[in-house]
């Protein structure tokens, strides 16, 4: 296993569209549970396989507090959403912000799991919350991008300021 390097916002690899999984094979598998390692090392409690540079449809979540409940969504579809939510968000791309972006507050959720076996599951609250958000990291829509443009240049400066800080 390995830690990945996740991509920073703003660049422009975040934007990019995922595939469909059409296989779980070793490589997915292997992508799976180097994109488990890398949320859990972060710490973060939602990962996007475009966050890691791969192109797949895949997304990691563990929002338990044990941090031992892995959720595995392959290739997920959302089929069902209700209410509104009203949860302030974060993402292990953009470090240190946080903001409240419209998001339903019920969905059922449509996936395969890390064996490839098709699940329904109906998620509300925060884990309804991470889905949607892992969700549109996979049509490489980041949570800032919501947000007022004045918002989104002020984000990018100061992640850019950020960086050449650590540099
Ligand atoms: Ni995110």
């Amino acid at each position: 296993m390995a830690l990945l390097p996740i991509l920073q916002y703003p660049d422009s690899r975040l934007h990019r569209v995922a595939l469909p999984v059409t296989a779980v094979d070793e490589a997915i598998s292997l992508l799976i549970k180097d994109m488990a390692e890398t949320m859990y090392a972060a710490p973060g409690i939602g990962l996007a396989a475009t966050q890691v540079d791969a192109l797949w449809r895949i997304v990691v979540i563990d929002n338990s507090a044990t941090h031992d409940q892995l959720r595995v969504f392959i290739n997920p579809e959302i089929v069902a959403r209700s209410g509104v939510s009203d949860f302030e968000e974060g993402c292990l791309s953009v470090p240190g912000i946080y903001e409240k972006v419209p998001r339903a507050d019920r969905i059922t959720v449509r996936a395969l799991d890390a064996q490839g076996q098709h699940f329904e599951l109906e998620a509300d609250g925060l884990l309804a919350v991470c889905i949607q958000h892992e969700m549109d990291h996979l049509d490489g829509k980041v949570f800032v991008d919501y947000l007022s443009r004045l918002k989104q240049q002020r984000i990018a400066e100061k992640m850019k300021k950020q960086r050449r800080r650590g540099a």
